[in-house]
């Protein structure tokens, strides 16, 4: 689903940017993270900073993707040297047969209504023992920042505890779960 206003301009910032160098990316590292020579997929990729990061660390290739044409278009912009593309998520037939190593989500699936078609999307188009690394917020904390902030996120059954009922109804094990203040970041695994 589209962001608001107030969160699109959120996701632009020197916060977001900063948190997500300094402190997600390498805890998804301590968590197993390593897309050398990996075909890497990566999810609701937003203005593209995302995309800087994983391309550092050296995949064999990697696409983008965001349903919002406005994220792409900045992302397009701003790393032209990257394959971004306008598409949902929860319709990833385009990547059929790719046999994807590693997916990874920053924050995306509670902006998803049927975010349970995105997981079933994901599992089919990783290939056996590769790697789904997700993070995202609870559900009390989206309510905070809606309050707040007024972002104001869709309504959704999403939540960490359906989440982690879901996953593995779909093939996808967590190998290793870190809780952090706003988001709790998962390595899952095809098996
Ligand atoms: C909270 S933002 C996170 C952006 C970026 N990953 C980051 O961490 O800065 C969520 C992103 O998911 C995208 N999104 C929402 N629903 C989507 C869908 N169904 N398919 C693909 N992307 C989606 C939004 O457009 C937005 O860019």
């Amino acid at each position: 689903m589209r962001l608001s206003n107030p969160e699109f301009r959120a996701m632009q910032s020197l916060p977001r940017r900063l948190g997500q160098r300094y402190f997600e990316l390498p805890l998804f590292r301590r968590m197993g993270l390593d897309l050398h020579g990996k075909d890497v997929l990566e999810i609701g990729c937003g203005s593209g900073y995302g995309a800087s990061l994983l391309n550092a660390l050296g995949p064999k290739s990697y696409v983008g993707l965001d349903v919002m044409e406005e994220q792409i278009a900045l992302a397009r912009k701003a790393y032209p040297q990257f394959d971004f593309r306008v598409q949902d998520a929860t319709d990833l037939r385009s990547f059929a047969g790719t046999n994807l190593d590693v997916v990874i989500i920053f924050g995306v699936l509670h902006h998803i209504p049927d975010w349970r078609k995105t997981i079933d999307e994901i599992a089919r188009v990783l290939k056996p023992g590769g790697s789904l690394f997700l993070e995202e917020p609870r559900g009390v904390d989206l309510k905070l920042f809606d309050f707040f902030f007024r972002w104001g996120h869709p309504d959704s059954d999403f939540g960490l505890r359906a989440l982690e009922e879901y996953l593995p109804t779909r093939g996808l094990t967590v190998r290793r779960r870190q809780w952090t203040p706003l988001l709790t970041m998962y390595h899952t695994q095809k098996t």
